[in-house]
This record gives C-alpha cells, sequence and structure tokens, in this order.
C-alpha cells in the first residue's frame, strides 16, 4: 500500500517558499517568516514572491500603481454579483468569479512571463473587490469602491465597512496577509501545479486551488477555529470541550499540521496579534478562550496550534464575517499561488503521479444477463 497523502514526496523544485517542520521555521525567498512579519508589508511580499528579490522604493511604487490599477471590479463581475451572493457560499463565488475573469483579462490567450506576470498582478488586486462587494451586496449595502490611496490591507477593510481604518488595524491585516502568503507545496498550490503543469491557463489552476482551500482541512479551518472558540464560550470550558470532541474522534480545529511538528511559526506570530488585539478592543476573552483552547489541546493530545487558530480571532476582532475567513486566506495566498503557477510555467514537465493498484486482477467479461 502506498503512503496515502504523498508525505515525503517532492513535487517540485521551488525558489519560493522553504519550511523546517522539526525546528517551526518557515522562510519565503530566504527571508524568516517572522522577519517579514515585522518589518515587510503584503505588497512588498508580493513582489519578493514573484521576483525574489525584495524591491526598491521605485519597483515597489511601479507595483502599487499596477494593483491600484487593477481593483475595480469589471462590470462582468459586477453584473454577476446579485446573482452569486444570493446562492453562493463566499468560496464558491471567488471561485467562480476567479474562474470567470478569464473572459475579460486584456492578456486574453498571451502566454508570454510578462503576459503572465500581469495575469498574476490583476488576480491579486481584483480578489479583495470581488470579496467585500459579494459581502456588501448580500447585506443590502451600498457597495464600496476601491480607494486608491489606501494599500492592499487597509483598502479591503474600507470596501468591506465603508469607513477607513485605524493604521493599527490596516497594519494587523497586512501582517495576517504576509503570513498567509505562500506554503510550500501545500494542497491548494499543488493543485495549481497540476493544472498549470498541463499548460493550462493561469485562471483554470487558480480556480482550482481555491477549490482544494475551500475544504476545512486546508483553509477551511479559520471559519471551524472561529466557530469552535464561539461554542466554547468562555475560557474555563476549554478543557471539556477539547475532552468530549477528541473522545467523540473530531478533529480540534486549528491544531496539528502535515508539516510542523511544533509550534507553526505563523502561529507564533499570530498569538501576539490576537492578544495585542483582545487588549487594545478590550476584548480579552476572545484571546483567553483561544489560548485555554491551545493550552487543552496540547496537554490532552500533544497538538500545536497551526496558521488557522489564532488567525480567526484577529479576523473576528477585526469585524471579519466568520464565513469571510477563508476567502481572506486566498486573498492573502493568490501572492504564492500565482507566484507557484509562474514557477510551474518556466520550468514545466506534466505532474503526473503514479498509484498502486490494488483491486482484482485477471478478470474476465461477463455478459449482463448471467452476473449474479
Ligand atoms: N485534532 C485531533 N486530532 C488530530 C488533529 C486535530 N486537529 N490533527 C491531527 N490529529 C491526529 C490525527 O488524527 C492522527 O491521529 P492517529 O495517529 O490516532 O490517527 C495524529 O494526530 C497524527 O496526525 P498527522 O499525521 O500529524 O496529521 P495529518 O498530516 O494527517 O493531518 C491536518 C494534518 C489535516 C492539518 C490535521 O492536523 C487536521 O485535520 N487538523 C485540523 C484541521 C486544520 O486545522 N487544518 C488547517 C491546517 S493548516 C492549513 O491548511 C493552512
Amino acid at each position: 500500500m502506498t503512503e496515502k497523502g504523498l508525505r515525503e514526496i517532492l513535487a517540485a523544485d521551488t525558489k519560493l517558499s522553504d519550511i523546517d517542520g522539526e525546528a517551526g521555521r518557515l522562510w519565503y525567498v530566504g527571508y524568516d517568516i517572522a522577519d517579514l512579519a515585522a518589518h515587510a508589508t503584503f505588497e512588498e511580499t508580493i513582489y519578493l514572491l514573484h521576483n525574489l528579490e525584495l524591491p526598491t522604493r521605485e519597483q515597489l511604487n511601479r507595483l502599487n500603481t499596477f494593483l491600484v490599477r487593477e481593483r475595480e471590479l469589471h462590470p462582468f463581475l459586477a453584473r454577476m454579483m446579485p446573482t452569486l451572493a444570493q446562492n453562493a457560499s463566499p468560496m464558491s463565488m471567488l471561485r467562480t468569479g476567479i474562474s470567470a475573469s478569464s473572459a475579460f483579462d486584456p492578456d486574453g490567450w498571451d502566454d508570454s512571463p510578462e503576459a503572465e506576470y500581469r495575469k498574476a498582478m490583476r488576480l491579486i488586486a481584483e480578489t479583495p473587490t470581488l470579496i467585500a462587494t459579494y459581502h456588501r451586496v448580500r447585506t443590502d449595502q451600498e457597495v464600496v469602491p476601491p480607494h486608491p490611496s489606501l494599500s492592499h490591507a487597509a483598502n479591503f477593510l474600507w470596501m468591506l465597512h465603508g469607513d477607513e481604518p485605524s493604521d493599527e488595524d490596516a497594519r494587523v491585516l497586512d501582517t495576517t496577509f504576509v503570513l498567509y502568503g505562500d506554503h510550500t507545496m501545500n494542497a491548494s498550490t499543488f493543485a495549481a501545479r497540476v493544472v498549470a503543469s498541463t499548460l493550462s491557463d493561469m485562471f483554470s489552476a487558480i480556480t482550482a486551488a481555491i477549490g482544494a482551500l475551500k475544504g476545512p482541512l486546508h483553509g477551511g479551518a479559520n471559519e471551524e477555529s472561529q466557530k469552535m472558540a464561539e461554542e466554547v464560550g468562555k475560557p474555563e470550558n476549554a478543557d471539556a470541550y477539547v475532552r468530549e470532541r477528541l473522545a467523540a474522534g473530531k478533529k480540534v480545529m486549528g491544531f496539528g499540521h502535515a508539516v510542523y511538528k511544533t509550534m507553526d511559526p505563523r502561529a507564533r506570530v499570530l498569538k501576539q496579534l490576537c492578544e495585542d488585539l483582545a487588549e487594545r478592543r478590550n476584548q480579552p476573552q476572545w484571546y483567553q478562550i483561544f489560548s485555554s483552547l491551545e493550552q487543552a489541546t496540547f496537554e490532552q493530545k500533544g497538538l500545536y496550534p497551526n496558521v488557522d487558530l489564532y488567525a480567526a480571532g484577529v479576523y473576528h476582532m477585526l469585524g471579519i464575517p466568520t464565513d469571510l475567513m477563508t476567502p481572506l486566506f486566498a486573498l492573502a495566498r493568490m501572492a504564492g499561488w500565482t507566484a507557484h503557477v509562474r514557477e510551474q510555467y518556466a520550468d514545466n514537465r506534466i505532474i503526473r503521479p503514479g498509484s498502486e493498484y490494488v483491486g482484482p486482477k485477471d478478470r474476465t467479461y461477463v455478459p449482463i444477463d448471467e452476473r449474479a
């Protein structure tokens, strides 16, 4: 029998990110994630993942100008939004919206490296607008157009809430985007690279990635973590909650990781952000509930939190509706996915793993009326 889940199988060479699961370390293009989370903006991270170097001020300005220009929702998507807002979950809307974007991308079927770069930047630029517009439409609020002088993160909060966020809130969200930006060969990135390896287009590859991210074992875990914290209600309930869940054979969401065997380095940063935000917002209960869950799950099962646990608390306190938490993960991961797709195109061979056949062998066709 094969080892399930392709563990330990290397599917590609990449220059984008690297993990040491034993030590709990993550690097983007050689920079430690803690260093980037403390100092880099999401825009710098986008540039880094796509160009393998941090930008100069002029390079960053050029990137910003392009991203800001491409924020506006295309009328085609704006027309689709009322139907999507009424009938589709946020992740299904995003999957459909990104897929539909192929219909009007000015670079069309041009697959030159320059065109693929522009397509990637357009996808990154339009994702926040898709999510915020969807939310405004489904809640019968006026759509807020993108703000040209706000950062990627601040502009998202502006479009979602209709007022300008404080610098502190914008920086917190920005940092979560840096943390979610890339993560080696996770399930959604692999899905994107498999599609790209057939030389299918960028939009198809990213649509596949969104489908993979949607599942509760991957990106869906931040939403599940928030629901879990709400069910727990107060810190003193965490121990019994975890005990019952484990006894019932259920997963504790936001814990465990396929690669990290210790604390996820992103969770360490998010834990601090959650604690600081809880204090600033005067909502200490959220930090306390999540940290009680951390303690109980470690004591009872030896599991550490992953990126999604404290991200849920941070997003909740920033006023992000729970069902938009996974779309926010996608918004940030758009930087990594598109960079991986471009990396795949640059040195491609179709991805086609083998399988071990474990079914019956050497059978002979039996006519339908003679079958038992
Ligand atoms: N709750 C309870 N038990 C768990 C959890 C959890 N969160 N995570 C792992 N375990 C158990 C497994 O069931 C397994 O138990 P067993 O040996 O009795 O069968 C044991 O711990 C070891 O599991 P691993 O092999 O380390 O985990 P795997 O690589 O199969 O799965 C995964 C990793 C999917 C992330 C898993 O930990 C999980 O389901 N976590 C909850 C969902 C979640 O938070 N997902 C987000 C992951 S991060 C991301 O995608 C951004």
